[in-house]
């Protein structure tokens, strides 16, 4: 098994990425999001890049079957019915609905890896589920970070790390690492030991914090507290049946 890593999607070819398996990671918060509302009964997630899409493709079937959520710099989109705090995507507003969601960087990750043989949506929320999804399908992959405007960010690096860790873990064997991918684990390392801390220190997390958004800084760092893997299926994120580890113990992997 080989893993490669990008740190922000800018580096990325959607060509490259083509009939490969990729995991987008979006710690704050798009990876997190998605796993809640689907976790609390959204149908599905119909990712794209922007605004003018969501409007157009929610049509005559917005606010009944369909509600669009996401964010700009962080806040709800003028026109949305959610932003982009995995705590408003309730069962009580989800369930049965899809969701067109648009986000700065991790829909712009998604689009990325539209192509991809299989895309898993990972953060810590979710990592051993997706962790032993991969292990379970085999084969190389590469890790997509969302990143933030075109820069590294600490948090989806550091989760980037833990997940190629976990793998390892779970396979008893070393995968062959990608520079990135080595980079990543590395990080983890130095930084894995207190995710909460971490992720709060963490410029989006800062600013998040500066924003109003503090609150959604724990529920983003909490390992598997979301236990369910989110996947491409054609052109929206459904979860996976073989991934839902709800009635497991959570494994830990730090
Ligand atoms: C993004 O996709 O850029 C993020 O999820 C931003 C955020 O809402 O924190």
């Amino acid at each position: 098994m080989r893993i490669d890593l990008h740190m922000t999607p800018h580096q990325a070819d959607e060509f490259a990425l083509r009939d490969r398996t990729v995991v987008v990671v979006d710690v704050l918060r798009a990876s997190t999001t998605i796993a809640a509302a689907l976790h609390n009964g959204a149908r599905e997630i119909i990712p794209v890049t922007s605004v003018e899409r969501a409007v157009k493709i929610s049509g005559s079937l917005f606010g009944d079957a369909i509600l669009r959520g996401g964010e700009r710099n962080g806040r709800m989109i003028e026109g949305f019915n959610l932003g982009n705090s995995p705590s408003e995507y309730t069962e009580e507003k989800v369930r049965g609905k899809a969701i067109i969601f648009s986000t700065t960087n991790g829909s712009l990750a998604i689009e990325r890896a539209r192509y991809a043989r299989t895309m898993l949506v990972c953060g810590f929320v979710n990592i051993t589920g997706v962790a032993e999804t991969l292990v379970r399908t085999g084969g190389d992959f590469t890790v997509l970070c969302a990143g933030n405007n075109g820069l590294v960010s600490l948090e989806d690096s550091v989760c980037a790390g833990m997940l190629i860790r976990t793998v390892n873990e779970l396979r008893d064997d070393d995968a062959a690492l990608g520079d990135g991918a080595v980079a990543a684990v590395t990080l983890h390392k130095s930084f894995g030991k207190n995710i909460v801390r971490m992720v709060r220190t963490s410029d989006h997390g800062r600013y998040l914090a500066e924003i109003g958004f503090g609150d959604d800084l724990p529920l983003c760092a909490a390992v598997d507290g979301i236990p369910v893997v989110p996947h491409l299926v054609g052109n929206v994120i459904k979860l996976r049946s073989d991934g839902d580890r709800r009635e497991q113990v959570p494994v830990s992997a730090a």
